[in-house]
C-alpha cells in the first residue's frame, strides 16, 4: 500500500497467507451525518456545547442503561430508586459516560418490575416520587448527561385506570370502550367461550384472556395483567400523546420504546396461526408482531418529540425485525436497536467470522446512523454468555464499532449475572412459562459498588441476592477503581478512545477474508486505527502488514496498559485478547 494512501487493503492471517485487498467501506459517507442543526430556543436549554460539529449529541455519546430496582438502593429497602441513582451520577463523569437510560420508573403493580404501568404520568412509590425525578433531572443536566427513559405504549397494566374504565364500558358511546382489544371470542356449541383464535402471548399461553367484568376477551401479548392498548383508537394516540408531552416538557433527552413491534395485531380476528411446515418452528407472532401501521405512529410520535426540538432521541426496542422494517424505523424517525450481537454466542458460537456478519448486517443500514448494544435486562450478561474471559473484548468490540453503543449497568465492571439456581424465580416470564431457564433474574442482579455486605447496593435485603459467582468482593467499583488493568480501568480507556476523530465516523472496513480473529479497521483522513480480538480459545499470532505499512503502535490491550511500538508482521494475542494499533502512515 502507498505509503500516503489510505487505501484499506488487506491484513494477513498467520503467516500463510499474501497481504488480501480490503474491499467494503461501509457506511463512509460522512455527510449523511452533516445534518444541520435547526436552531431552536430550546437547544439553548439541552445544548452541551457540543455544537460545533454536525454530529448530535446521540451520535457522540455511549448510552448507559440503568435498571432502577438493581442499581443503588438509598433508603435500605432492598430496591434500588431514583434517589439512589441521583447519589451516583458522578460515577458517569468517571466512566466518561453522558447519557443514561432508565428502565421504567413509573407507578406500577410490578407484575413484570415496572414494564406494566398503572400510571404513565406517575412514579411508582418504590423508587421515589416526582419531586426525585426533578432532581434527578437537574443534577444529571448540570454534569451534562442525558436522560433518556422507558416508554411502553404497546401495553398498560390492567390496574391502569383505562383499563377499569375500559372493562366497565357499557357500550360504543363510553369513550373507552375500544381503548384495549376487546373481543367476545366464540362460543361452542356446549356454551363454552373460547378465544377469537389460536394468537400467542410472549410470556406463553394464550394471548386472549376472558374478563369477568365486560365479560369480553381481551388481547395481551405478555402477562395477563398486561393489556394491549389499541392502537387503532385515536383517543388511545391522544392520550399516550399527552404522556409523551408529558416527559418532554420534564425535560428528558429521549424516549427508549418498549415492544413496539407488538404494537399492532392483524383486524382478521379470525386468523389462526398456521401449523409449522415441516422442519420449521412455529411462528407464534405472525399476526401480533410487525403489523405495517405500526410506522405510522412511530412517525406521530417522532412528530410530537419534535415539538421539543428536533435532537430528542427515539429508540425502538424492535427486535425480530427485517431489514426492510430496520429501514422503515428509520425513515419513521427513530433509531431501532441493533440487537444481533448479544445472541453470537447462541446464533453462531461468537467466531470472528459469526461476529463479522453480525457487524456487517447491523450496517447494512443504507447510510442510517448504526447501533450496537451487547446487553440489556432481557439477556445473560456477557461473561456469562461469551465467558469471563471474553468480557473486556467485548467491551472493546462495542466501543469501537460506528454509531452509538449501549452498555448495560455492570458490563463495564465485566460482571456476572446473579447465580439464582435453586431458588424461586421473581421473573414474571419464567413463573408464566413454567420454564426456569426463561428467568431474567440473573442480569438484573444488583450492581457491585463496593467489597462491603451487599456489594454497596443496599444496607437492606436486597430484591435479589449478591451471589458468590460474581466475586463481588473483587469486581466491584471501589476496588476496581484502584487497579489499573481493571475491567473498569480499561473500559474508561476505552470510552475515551471513542473520543478520538476516528471513531466518530462510520468508516470501517474488514479483511476479505476472516480467521480466528476479529479484525476491523476505523479511520478517518488522518489516522487508521485497527481493532483486532482473538475471540478464539488458544493464543493467536498474526500477521497484519497492510502494503508497505509494518508498524504501529498498540495504544490499547485488553491485557496490558503499556502502550508499544510493534511489529505488524508479528501480532501476538492471547485468548480473549483485544488490542487497538494506531497504524503508521
Ligand atoms: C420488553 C422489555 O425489555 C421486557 O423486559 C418486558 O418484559 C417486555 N418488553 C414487556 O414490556
Ligand atoms: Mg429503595
Amino acid at each position: 500500500m502507498g505509503k500516503d494512501t489510505k487505501q484499506k487493503l488487506g491484513f494477513c492471517e498467520g503467516n500463510k497467507c499474501a497481504c488480501l485487498m480490503f474491499l467494503v467501506v461501509v457506511g463512509a459517507i460522512a455527510a449523511v451525518v452533516c445534518v444541520t442543526l435547526l436552531v431552536e430556543d430550546i437547544r439553548d436549554i439541552y445544548d452541551h456545547g457540543e455544537n460545533n460539529s454536525s454530529l448530535k449529541w446521540w451520535q457522540k455519546t455511549i448510552i448507559y442503561q440503568i435498571y432502577p430496582r438493581s442499581f443503588q438502593d438509598s433508603d435500605g429497602d432492598g430496591i434500588g430508586d431514583l434517589k439512589g441513582i441521583i447519589s451516583r451520577l458522578d460515577y458517569f463523569e468517571y466512566i466518561h459516560v453522558d447519557t443514561i437510560w432508565l428502565s421504567p420508573f413509573f407507578e406500577s403493580p410490578m407484575k413484570d418490575f415496572g414494564y406494566d404501568v398503572s400510571n404513565y404520568t406517575a412514579i411508582a412509590k418504590v423508587f421515589g416520587t416526582m419531586e426525585d425525578f426533578d432532581e434527578l433531572m437537574k443534577q444529571a443536566k448540570k454534569r451534562g448527561i442525558r436522560v433518556i427513559i422507558d416508554f411502553v405504549p404497546n401495553h398498560s397494566s390492567t390496574e391502569h385506570d383505562w383499563f377499569n374504565r375500559s372493562r366497565h364500558a357499557k357500550d360504543d358511546k363510553d369513550p373507552f370502550w375500544d381503548f384495549y382489544v376487546w373481543n367476545d371470542g366464540i362460543t361452542l356449541a356446549n356454551g363454552t367461550r373460547v378465544p377469537p383464535n389460536n394468537w400467542q402471548s410472549v410470556f406463553g399461553g394464550p394471548a386472549w384472556e376472558l374478563d369477568s367484568v365486560r365479560d369480553m376477551f381481551y388481547y395481551h401479548a405478555y402477562l395477563t395483567s398486561q393489556a394491549d392498548l389499541n392502537y387503532r383508537n385515536p383517543k388511545v394516540l391522544e392520550k399516550i400523546g399527552e404522556v409523551i408531552r408529558f416527559w418532554m416538557t420534564k425535560g428528558v433527552d429521549g424516549l427508549r420504546i418498549d415492544a413496539i413491534p407488538h404494537l399492532f395485531e392483524a383486524k382478521d380476528t379470525s386468523l389462526n396461526l398456521p401449523e409449522p411446515e415441516p422442519g420449521e418452528g412455529p411462528d407464534l407472532y405472525l399476526y401480533t408482531q410487525n403489523q405495517p401501521e405500526i410506522f405510522d405512529v412511530v412517525k406521530q410520535w417522532r412528530k410530537i418529540i419534535d415539538e421539543f426540538g428536533s435532537d430528542r432521541f427515539l429508540l425502538a426496542e424492535a427486535f425480530g425485525i427485517s431489514r426492510e422494517d430496520r429501514r422503515k424505523y428509520y425513515e419513521a424517525g427513530s433509531v431501532p436497536f441493533y440487537f444481533q450481537l448479544i445472541k453470537a454466542k447462541a446464533r453462531c458460537c461468537a467466531t470472528a467470522a459469526c461476529l463479522q456478519g453480525i457487524i456487517q448486517e447491523g450496517l447494512d443500514i443504507s447510510g442510517s446512523w448504526p447501533n450496537f448494544v451487547i446487553g440489556n435486562h432481557d439477556n445473560l450478561r456477557i461473561a456469562d454468555s461469551m465467558g469471563q474471559k471474553y468480557a473486556d473484548a467485548m467491551n472493546l468490540m462495542l466501543l469501537t464499532l460506528p454509531g452509538t453503543p449501549t452498555s448495560y449497568y455492570g458490563e463495564e465492571l465485566g460482571m456476572k449475572g446473579g447465580d439464582y439456581k435453586g431458588l424461586p424465580p421473581k421473573d414474571p416470564k419464567a413463573i408464566t412459562s413454567g420454564n426456569l431457564n426463561n428467568s431474567r433474574d440473573s442480569e438484573r442482579n444488583p450492581m457491585q459498588w463496593n467489597s462491603s455486605t451487599n456489594a454497596g447496593f443496599t444496607s437492606g435485603s436486597p430484591w435479589l441476592p449478591i451471589t458468590k459467582n460474581t466475586d463481588y468482593k473483587n469486581v466491584n467499583v471501589e476496588s476496581m477503581k484502584t487497579d489499573n488493568t481493571s475491567s473498569l480501568n480499561l473500559y474508561r480507556r476505552l470510552a475515551e478512545i471513542r473520543q478520538l476523530p476516528a471513531f466518530r465516523t462510520t468508516n470501517i472496513v474488514f479483511p476479505d477474508k476472516v480467521g480466528k480473529v476479529l479484525v476491523y479497521e476505523r479511520y478517518d483522513d488522518q489516522t487508521s486505527y485497527l481493532i483486532v480480538i482473538n475471540v478464539d480459545s488458544s493464543p493467536q499470532r498474526l500477521d497484519l502488514r497492510a502494503g508497505d505499512i509494518t508498524t504501529g503502535v498498540r495504544i490499547f490491550s485488553t491485557k496490558s496498559v503499556i502502550e508499544e511500538r510493534i511489529e505488524l508482521g508479528n501480532v501476538f494475542l492471547q485468548p480473549g485478547e483485544g488490542v487497538i494499533i494506531r497504524m503508521d502512515d
